[in-house]
């Protein structure tokens, strides 16, 4: 059976990942520090615990198994934080990738897929973003992840390795069986803290700027669900495997909604009020970023099958009120 790593698969998304992996028949790995992971996500693999910036520990690693492909998702990933602490995420996102990028060229694993980001893109010039969107990240986390997906393709240039580095939109919902689910300290992420304000847990959730060129005002995402970004992963392996080329693709539904459609889509399934205020726009914040998400689609065979609002919310909402 084909043996996979899943660095980071502690986590949001590399927990949902692992889970489709296993269906899909691969023996799952994990190798995770728990710095934002979860012990009790990781159902589907063994946990190794370790810090892939220790390169000692990740040698050691690829000594005790013999890997197919690497699914890279530790990473550190707040935009704030990551000004503050540049070394902190120039140190584990790129020196970290570079350990694993290392250990596989030693080991002669053919095939990584690396999580990647739309914030490699910046504040984009049009409103849907295909992959020919030039590169120009506005912060530390963006400009590591750039520097990482150009390390990576020096290394397939130099040692024929396959990759494909999916870059995220919005990554959302939770895995429909409750099995996992986002569980981040603190949270982040838009859906997330508008049911923590559902619950009451926070106070008014804040629309940050309702006076975009947008059809309400207010700022336009596209979300995916983590389900079918875990689907995505798997494909994208199979691609890999089929020999298809190595490319760095927009994983999103192509489709954009905006913060005040959010809202209304959770106060119906939580049947909560949830009250909101209006705060300042936030810097770097763009009107809209919504992925031309074909690429992927065409390459890979894949398509989003999970990701309307409403399921995305419901599954989220069924999450947060079992876990938290
Ligand atoms: N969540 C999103 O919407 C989103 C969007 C774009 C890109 N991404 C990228 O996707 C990846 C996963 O994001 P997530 O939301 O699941 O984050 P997460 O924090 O839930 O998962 C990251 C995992 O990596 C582990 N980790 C972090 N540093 C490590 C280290 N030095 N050594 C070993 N393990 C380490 C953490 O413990 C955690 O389990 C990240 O690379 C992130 O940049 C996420």
């Amino acid at each position: 059976m084909d043996k996979v790593l899943v660095v980071g698969g502690a986590g949001y998304i590399g927990s949902h990942c692992c889970k489709a992996l296993a269906a899909s028949g691969r023996e799952v790995v994990v190798f995770d520090n728990l710095s934002t992971g979860h012990e009790d996500l990781c159902l589907w693999a063994p946990l190794v615990k370790g810090d892939v910036c220790d390169k000692a520990a990740v040698s050691q690693l690829f000594e005790d198994h013999q890997f197919s492909a690497v699914f890279h998702f530790a990473a550190k990933s707040l935009v704030g934080e990551s000004a503050a602490k540049p070394a902190f995420y120039w140190n584990t996102n790129v020196s970290g990738t570079m350990n694993l990028l290392d250990a596989m060229v030693h080991h002669s694993v053919p095939n990584i897929i690396f999580s990647s980001t739309a914030a490699v893109y910046g504040e984009p010039d049009r409103p849907l973003i295909d992959e020919t969107q030039t590169l120009a990240p506005i912060n530390t986390y963006g400009r590591t992840k750039v520097a990482c997906e150009q390390m990576i393709r020096s290394y397939a240039e130099a040692h024929q390795l396959g990759y494909v580095c999916p870059r995220y939109f919005n990554a959302a919902g939770a895995d429909a069986d409750l099995e996992t689910g986002e569980d981040h300290s603190p949270e982040t992420h838009v859906i997330p803290i508008l049911l923590e304000a559902a619950r009451g847990i926070r106070g008014k959730f804040s629309i940050f700027g309702d006076d975009y060129a947008t059809s309400d005002g207010t700022a336009v995402r596209d979300y995916i669900h983590v389900t079918d970004l875990a689907n995505a992963h798997v494909a994208a392996l199979d691609h890999l495997v089929l020999g298809g080329e190595s490319v760095a693709v927009n994983l999103g539904t192509s489709q954009g909604a905006s913060v005040k459609e959010l809202i209304e889509v959770a106060r119906t399934t939580t049947g909560k009020t949830i009250p909101t205020e209006v705060a300042p726009r936030r810097a770097g914040d763009p009107a809209q970023l919504v992925a031309d998400a074909t690429k992927a689609q065409t390459l890979f065979n894949w398509k989003p099958t999970n990701s309307t609002l409403e399921q995305i919310i419901d599954d989220a909402w069924r999450w947060h009120l079992k876990r938290f």
